[in-house]
């Protein structure tokens, strides 16, 4: 039997422990024979690996588990690398969402200038990562990344690492899904369903079960209650959150303006980023509700399992943990399943550069996503896309060449933005907040 090592990258993350339950719960799919958890912060590091490990030992005493904050230790001769790093961790992700907040201008940590902001921190640190894998794995391993702003990330590596394996990943559309599923009373993996569009940036165009179409009913609920069911409970801890709540609550707002496709829920902050500010709370955002939240049950959880050695079930998988491990799944036994990932666009969505990094369905085999055809897009959709695209296009070139015009310009192109007075205040703002992150821009 063939068995794997997987490396995971980002092992402090709060998603570690529902992420190797998920591994664990899929061993006969995919079976481990290492896991190394690696972090720039082995402090942290280690107080998640406590709970990670008592996750394992529910499940086997057969895979060895190694903790390290060293490259080599833990990327030598591994199969597969999950990348979930949060560069600048919490303290950065509440700047990034309240200095633009400070402006009147959307404070989210992917969308718009916060987005901007963590993907100029992010880029080069994933760039080493791909280096440090294509030193030490196996020459056939792959990264399976989470790290966001996942958009930013994907076509900073495409440009700067053009033959990395990795393939980017985003577990959104599959908890719109999982949200669909609920209302429509289905399994979520009896959803078949079409998307196009950036990352955090796109449209579901088909929705069948069975052979037959529902989204015209989805459209009625929407119109309705929202992406919602009445019993919030069927939504997995992950969106339980009441900034969630209101985010799928919103799909409707964004239905009732544009009903031809549901909406990735991240749209409503290009759509309606007036409407976001006016409701946001600047002195508490969303990083603060997961810091609150997420991140201090699982030190929590923690702290008590060390006190008890009782593991109280903090980590329920979710779609987070399910997504990452089916695709990983498709990659290592080369089942070809069909998932929503990125990959470079080549035709895929003909009116679109070939260079986008768009998000589409596509089959998952050992050699990588083999994309769908999709077609041409209409007009609408591909002048948001275009727009977007070439933030996020020019911000990856003001990086690579330290360029701050190149940065300002994609600032004033993020259509979350009002004008370049408000992209020159918020990315001067942002520049003193990162200095220890970003390079120079001049
Ligand atoms: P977290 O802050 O709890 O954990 C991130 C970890 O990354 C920290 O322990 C930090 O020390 C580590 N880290 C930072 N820089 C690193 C580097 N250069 N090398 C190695 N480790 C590094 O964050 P979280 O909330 O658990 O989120 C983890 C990641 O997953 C983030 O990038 C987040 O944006 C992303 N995420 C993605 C999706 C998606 O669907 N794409 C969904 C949720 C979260
Ligand atoms: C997180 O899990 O914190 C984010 O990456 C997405 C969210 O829930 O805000």
């Amino acid at each position: 039997m063939t068995t794997y090592k997987l490396a995971v990258a980002g092992g402090g993350s709060t998603y570690t422990p529902g992420i190797i339950r998920s591994l664990m719960d899929r061993l006969e799919d995919l079976p481990l024979s290492e896991i190394r958890f690696y972090d720039i912060d082995g402090e942290r590091q280690s107080k998640v690996v406590v709970a990670a490990k008592a996750v394992i030992a529910e499940y086997t005493d057969t895979i060895q588990v190694v903790e390290t904050t060293d490259p080599k230790t833990a990327f030598e001769d591994v199969d597969f690398v999950f990348a979930q790093m949060r560069v600048g961790k919490y303290a950065m992700r509440e700047l990034d969402e309240k200095i633009p907040l400070s402006h009147n201008v959307v404070g989210q940590e992917t969308c718009g200038p916060g987005g901007l902001a963590y993907g100029l921190r992010t880029i080069f640190p994933m760039v080493e990562l791909v280096d440090y894998v294509d030193q030490y794995a196996k020459k056939n391993a792959w990264i399976v990344n989470y790290s966001n702003p996942a958009s930013i990330v994907a076509e900073g590596v495409r440009k700067l690492r053009p033959h990395a394996r990795i393939i980017n990943i985003c577990d959104m559309p599959v908890a719109t899904m999982r949200n669909m599923a609920a209302i429509l009373g289905v399994n979520r993996e009896d959803l078949v369903v079409d998307y196009f569009g950036l990352n955090h940036f796109g449209w579901f165009t088909k929705v069948e079960v069975d052979g037959v179409d529902r989204l015209p009913e989805l459209r009625e609920h929407v119109y309705q209650h929202g992406l919602l069911t009445e019993d919030v409970s069927k939504i997995d801890y992950r969106h339980a959150d009441s900034s969630w709540i209101k985010t799928f609550k919103n799909i409707k707002l964004i239905m009732d303006h544009f009903p031809e496709y549901l909406p990735n829920p991240y749209l409503q902050y290009y759509l309606f980023p007036d409407y976001i500010v006016q409701t946001s709370n600047k002195e508490y955002t969303r990083a603060n509700e997961v810091m609150d939240g997420r991140e201090k049950t699982l030190f929590e959880t923690v702290r008590k399992y060390e006190e008890t050695g009782i593991l109280e079930d903090a980590f329920a998988v979710g779609v987070h943990g399910t997504f990452i491990v089916d695709v990983t799944i498709s990659l290592a036994q080369n089942l070809g399943r069909r998932y929503l990932v990125m990959v470079e666009n080549n035709g895929t969505i003909p009116n679109l550069p070939a260079d986008a990094m768009i998000e589409v369905p596509a089959l998952i085999t050992s050699s990588g996503p083999i994309p769908e055809h999709v077609g041409e897009i209409p007009y609408f959709y591909k002048a948001m896309i275009d727009q977007q695209l070439a933030s996020e296009k020019i911000l990856v070139e003001a990086i690579t060449e330290g360029s701050y015009i190149k940065a300002l310009q994609a600032f004033t192109l993020n259509k979350t933005i009002p004008s370049a007075k408000v992209a020159k205040s918020v990315l001067d703002d942002l520049i003193k907040a990162n200095k220890d992150y970003w390079p120079t821009l001049s």
